[in-house]
C-alpha cells in the first residue's frame, strides 16, 4: 500500500530541487530575486506532484514529466505572487513569509510573475524540443494556457474580485472556485497524464476526476480561511471574511460546505473506479487534498 505522506515527501523534495534548476541564470538581479523567493517559500507543491502522480499511473517515471511538473508550479507561484497583491487580495503573508511585493515592491512582483509564467512556457516549448516530442508538448501547452487563461484561472480571479461585497449565489460561487483554482488543478492532472501519453477515454474520465478535486481543493481552501490559523497556513486566516469574499462556508455554513468537499471527492473516486489502471495513488491524493489540515 502508498503511502501518501511519504509519497508527498518525496515527490516535493524531487520538485523542489527540478525548481532550483529552473531559476535563470542571468537577467537583472531584483526580479529573480523576487522569482526565486517566491519559489523557494516553499508550498506544498501539490499541482506538480498531481501531474507526477498522473503520468506514473500511466507507467512513466518522474524524469519524463518534471519539465511538466515544474511548468504548473511556476504558473502558481506566479498566480500567488498576483493573488497577494494590494490591487487585489493585498496581502502581507504566504508560505510563511512576507509577500513578495512587500520585500521587492509591487512593480517588481508583477514583474516576477509575468517572469514565472513566461518560463512556464519557455520550458514546455524546450521540452517538446528536446525530447522531439512537438506534439506532445503543444497539446500540454494548450491545455495549461486555457487553464490559466481568461476562461480559466485568470477569468476566475476577475470574477473573484468583481464578486467583493456582493451576495453570491452557490452556482456562481461554483463557477469561481472552478475557475480561479479548479483549472489549475484540473490542467496538473492532465497535463501529467498528456505527458504519459494516457489515452483519449482515460482522460475524459480523469478530467472528471481532476474537475471535482479541484472544486473541492478550493472549498478547503475556504474552510481553513475561517477554521485555521497564519501559523498553521502560512497565509493570513478570516481574510475573506474581511474582503467580504462570497465563499462556500459563508454562504452554506462550514458543515455544509465540507459535506460538498466531501461528495465531490467521493464523486473524484468513482471516476477513478471506471479506469483501467491502478488508482490508488489519484485517490490517496484526493483524500489528501480534500482533508487537509493546510
Ligand atoms: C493556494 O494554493 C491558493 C489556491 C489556489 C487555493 P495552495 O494551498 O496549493 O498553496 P501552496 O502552493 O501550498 O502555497
Ligand atoms: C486564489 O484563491 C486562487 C488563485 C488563483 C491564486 P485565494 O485568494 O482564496 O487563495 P489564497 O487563500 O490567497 O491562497
Ligand atoms: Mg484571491
Ligand atoms: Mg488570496
Ligand atoms: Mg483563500
Amino acid at each position: 500500500m502508498i503511502n501518501i505522506d511519504h509519497y508527498l515527501a518525496e515527490k516535493k523534495e524531487i520538485i523542489n530541487r527540478a525548481l532550483k534548476k529552473c531559476q535563470p541564470a542571468a537577467g537583472p538581479t531584483a526580479v529573480r530575486e523576487a522569482m526565486n523567493y517566491s519559489l523557494e517559500a516553499g508550498g506544498k507543491r501539490l499541482r506538480p506532484i498531481l501531474a507526477l502522480a498522473a503520468a506514473e499511473t500511466f507507467g512513466h517515471d518522474d524524469d519524463n514529466v518534471l519539465d511538466v511538473a515544474c511548468a504548473l508550479e511556476l504558473v502558481h507561484t506566479y498566480s500567488l505572487i498576483h493573488d497577494d497583491l494590494p490591487a487585489m487580495d493585498d496581502s502581507d503573508l504566504r508560505r510563511g513569509k512576507p509577500t513578495c511585493h512587500k520585500v521587492y515592491g509591487e512593480a517588481i512582483a508583477v514583474l516576477a510573475g509575468d517572469a514565472l509564467l513566461t518560463l512556464a512556457f519557455e520550458i514546455l516549448s524546450s521540452y517538446g524540443l528536446k525530447t522531439g516530442q512537438a506534439e506532445k508538448a503543444l497539446r500540454i501547452s494548450a491545455e495549461l494556457s486555457k487553464a490559466a487563461g481568461v476562461n480559466g484561472m485568470i477569468g476566475g480571479q476577475v470574477l473573484d474580485l468583481e464578486a467583493e461585497g456582493q451576495d453570491l449565489s452557490i452556482p456562481d460561487i461554483e463557477t469561481i472556485s472552478v475557475m480561479k483554482t479548479g483549472s489549475l488543478l484540473k490542467a496538473s492532472v492532465v497535463c501529467g497524464a498528456l505527458a504519459a501519453e494516457a489515452g483519449e477515454k482515460v482522460l475524459n474520465q480523469l478530467d472528471i476526476y481532476a474537475f471535482k478535486i479541484g472544486t473541492a481543493f478550493q472549498i478547503v481552501d475556504d474552510l481553513l480561511d475561517l477554521e485555521s490559523s497564519p501559523e498553521v497556513l502560512g497565509k493570513p486566516t478570516r481574510a475573506d471574511q474581511e474582503r467580504y469574499k462570497s465563499t462556500f462556508p459563508a454562504v452554506l455554513g462550514p458543515d455544509k460546505a465540507r459535506s460538498k468537499a466531501e461528495m465531490l471527492y467521493h464523486e473524484a473516486i468513482a471516476a477513478l473506479d471506471a479506469l483501467n489502471q491502478p488508482t490508488e495513488l489519484l485517490s490517496g491524493l484526493a483524500h489528501k487534498l480534500v482533508y487537509r489540515t493546510k
